[in-house]
């Protein structure tokens, strides 16, 4: 049976049974995902030989991709199975400080042992927006298993969760929420008069894990309506992934603190 096993019904982020573990503080919070990204990362390559693993972007991973850089974690990942993508990236060139590329290169995979092709930036340049986004998704064409609809399946993508319920660069009201048949699309910004590239609805229901990292009290409000109450009206970005694989929520006691116990 291919995976994911398109018999099975959809799993939103948000329906019952959603994997939440709940973290004291964003320093606790990231060395428990380290555990889990590294202990992925592992089964991945035991599975498979391989682990295609999306990192979010944010401020939110930063401290996490800190901790894989040095021991325990980087004496327990799989260094020559990783390959390693981008969930979105801004429109800005990788020295730039939203550049989430430029996050993870700084904090993390300039002094991991990686190859230069085992890092896949997504370059989100602005004057070919279209291309950019088409190239990325011919790489992923190239690299990635496919599942049983031709979409590229990570075995891992990291994602974010912004107040507004985004995720990824999946905005409320941007027409890239629609996207079904691209695995990888531009997005405007009108608030920040700015470009982005992301993976889309395909590529993040395809995985075969989603892990969300969330922390910090200005998130507890959207989390409350994510994961505290069953989805009726208008579905928050987030809650619109129908995932076929696992889900887990890695959340600080601050953006928790609305989910009721
Ligand atoms: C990005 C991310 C985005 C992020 C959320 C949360 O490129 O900004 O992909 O989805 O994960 O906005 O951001 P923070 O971690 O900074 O709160």
């Amino acid at each position: 049976m291919p995976f994911p096993d398109p018999t099975t019904p959809a799993a939103t982020p948000t329906t019952a049974g959603a994997d939440i573990r709940i973290h004291t503080d964003p320093e606790a919070l990231s060395r428990a995902a380290a555990d889990r990204v590294t202990a992925l990362c592992r089964e991945a390559e035991a599975a498979r030989g391989a682990c295609h693993l999306a990192l979010a972007g944010g401020s939110t991973p930063r401290r996490l991709y800190q901790l894989l850089a040095g021991p325990p974690w980087s004496q327990q990942l799989p260094w020559p199975a990783l390959q390693i993508y981008f969930g979105d990236e801004r429109a800005v060139p990788p020295e730039h400080p939203d550049s989430n590329y430029g996050m993870a290169r700084a904090v993390w995979l300039a002094r991991a042992p990686l190859a230069a092709g085992q890092v896949h930036p997504m370059p989100a340049d602005p004057a070919r927006i279209n291309q950019a986004a088409a190239d990325y998704a011919g790489l992923l064409e190239r690299q990635l298993p496919r599942n049983e609809a031709g979409v590229p399946v990570f075995d891992l993508i990291l994602l974010g969760l912004g107040p507004d319920g985004h995720t990824a660069s999946l905005f409320p009201g941007t027409p890239v929420l629609e996207e079904r048949t691209r695995w990888v699309a531009p997005v405007y910004l009108e608030q920040h008069d700015s470009w982005r590239l992301t993976l889309t609805y395909p590529v993040l229901e395809a995985a075969r894990q989603l892990l969300f990292l969330v922390a910090g009290a200005d998130k507890a409000a959207c989390l409350a309506r994510v994961l505290g109450t069953p989805a009726n009206g208008e579905l928050l970005p987030v809650q619109r992934i129908a995932a076929r694989g696992r889900v887990e929520w890695h959340l600080d006691a601050a953006a928790a603190e609305r989910l009721k116990s």
